[in-house]
């Protein structure tokens, strides 16, 4: 009898498990925090109900790439992503996190760390482990799985970014990395693309790392360039996870300019030879645009720039940068300087170079969205449902259940992430219920604040976060381990 009841039955689902195998219709029986049963449950009941009429149930989404340290704190509904499906984040990117920040951050704050708070008041946490407690005290709608970044040592440790650490240094980095692992961190982070880690040589990187071995954590990387130089860049960060010994994550792979069209094709092909030999997972955003801060090198090299936040002038946020230069009757290097400390929306990325990289099967999806962005890129909004709206139903490029896969059961077992990404008996209860004749992003560079088409509802640890178009103001996030898969496996 007793086995009959669940606290949420979804009734008449086409269940799509995040594996990649073809969907099926069945009902799910949801005790707890977990999935007690799959299969025909008509002669079941649930406290709560739900009939999908065939509609469909897959895996909670995991973003892959986010930069949500400080949203789970300051916005814990966290509307922008469980309004698109997505169940788990992974914060921490691009050598940027708010944690551990053991000394008072510098002001102005250091760029790019001011993407996560211009102020600086957030960067509060002077170890890891205090940070991971305030989370699980004050819990989000969303899971979360946690990178330390380098930017954020470096600040955190060194007097002159500009050069590279010293071996004093790097120890203090090392130990700064070991706590944050103790602690349940799942790996580190680079962003040496950016000042002021590009200051650092491949030799502080891997030193910095040698903790994550022992942890058995993963190294993600913003790649030193992703441009004219993609595939040095991507030798740089194989050597790095060979020398650590750990997987590595390329993050948004892309090939950015003009000049590099065409290259995905060379970035790919040298990344699948190299899986042969070592770990390398990889994400991408389904957009020809990216964002970051503002800069007058980045702008001189894209098509088209909108300026997504000005300290400045916060007026001009959502307006095209030409237009903006227009108006105030100067260049466009002039303008920058004006709105500076600022945030951009870059068109540099061409769509072939994008659809082969979203296409290839050992791609992630990740958002990379900028959450505390006036107007930002609508990536922070739109990307889960794009991907399976605009470029899976609308241009074809992938079945719905590779689609799901890409979102789910891959990066659940690229980033070690246990009984998630998949639905079957015994997997926590993150889910994700929707239309996939409807679903797409409602999002755009025009008006990039808009949750999902064809999202009905959103569950996290069993408890819905996300029904009817509104948050239901449940918190049931968890800081999430890492468990790493045994050799073979
Ligand atoms: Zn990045
Ligand atoms: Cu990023």
């Amino acid at each position: 009898m007793q086995d009959k009841n669940f606290d949420l039955l979804i009734r008449n689902a086409t269940i799509v498990d995040g594996t990649s195998a073809p969907r099926y219709a069945g009902d799910i029986g949801i005790r707890g925090d977990r999935i007690a049963r799959i299969g025909d449950l008509a002669a079941s009941s649930g406290k709560v109900e739900i009939d999908l009429k065939g509609r469909i149930a897959a895996p909670g989404f995991i973003d892959a790439h986010t930069h949500d340290d400080r949203l789970m704190l300051s916005s814990p509904d966290m509307a922008p992503k469980v309004s698109q499906g997505i169940t788990t984040v992974v914060a921490g990117n691009c050598g940027i996190s708010l944690a551990p920040m053991p000394r008072p951050i510098p002001q102005p704050v250091t760029p790019p760390l001011n993407l996560l708070d211009e102020e600086g008041g957030w960067f509060s946490f002077p170890t890891f482990a205090s940070y991971i407690a305030k989370l699980r005290e004050q819990p989000a709608a969303t899971n979360c799985a946690l990178l330390v970044g380098h930017t954020t040592l470096r600040v955190a440790t060194l007097d002159d970014l500009e050069r590279p650490a010293s071996p004093e240094q790097i120890e203090r980095m090392r130990a700064l990395v070991r706590e944050a692992l103790q602690a349940g961190a799942i790996g580190v982070s680079t962003g040496l693309f950016y000042e002021p880690a590009v200051a650092a040589p491949t030799e502080e990187v891997i030193e910095t790392c040698r903790p994550l071995k022992e942890f058995h954590g993963v190294y993600c990387t913003h790649m030193r360039d992703e441009a004219d130089r993609v595939i040095d860049s991507l030798e740089e960060t194989f050597r790095i996870g060979r020398e650590v010994g750990v997987p590595v994550v390329i993050s948004h792979l892309k090939v950015v300019g003009e000049a590099n069209k065409g290259r995905s094709q060379e970035a790919l092909s040298l990344i699948e030879k190299n899986m042969a030999n070592q770990p390398i997972c990889m994400d991408c955003y389904p957009y020809t645009a990216g964002s970051t801060i503002l800069s007058a090198d980045r702008a001189a090299n894209s098509a088209r720039v909108i300026v997504s936040w000005s300290r400045a002038l916060p007026e001009y946020a959502g307006q095209d940068l030409d237009a903006i230069a227009k108006k105030m009757g100067v260049g466009q290097d002039e303008a920058i300087r004006r709105l500076s400390p600022a945030g951009g929306i870059y068109f540099r990325l061409d769509e072939s170079d994008v659809q082969r990289i979203l296409k290839h099967d050992k791609v992630m999806i990740g958002s990379d969205g900028l959450p505390h962005d006036a107007s930002p890129h609508p990536r922070l909004w739109g990307t889960f449902p794009r991907v399976l709206g605009h470029y899976g139903r609308l241009l074809g490029l992938f079945p719905l259940e590779m689609a799901i896969y890409k979102m789910t059961g891959l990066t659940a077992k690229n980033f070690g992430l246990k009984d998630r990404g998949v639905l079957k008996e015994g997997a926590y209860a993150d889910l994700t219920l929707f239309d996939a004749e409807t679903v797409d992003s409602a999002a755009t560079y025009e008006s990039p604040i808009a949750p999902a088409r064809g999202i009905d509802t959103v569950i996290v640890n069993g408890a819905p976060v996300w029904q009817g178009g509104k948050s239901t103001g449940a918190r049931p996030g968890r800081v999430l381990a890492r468990e790493p898969q045994k050799a073979g496996a």
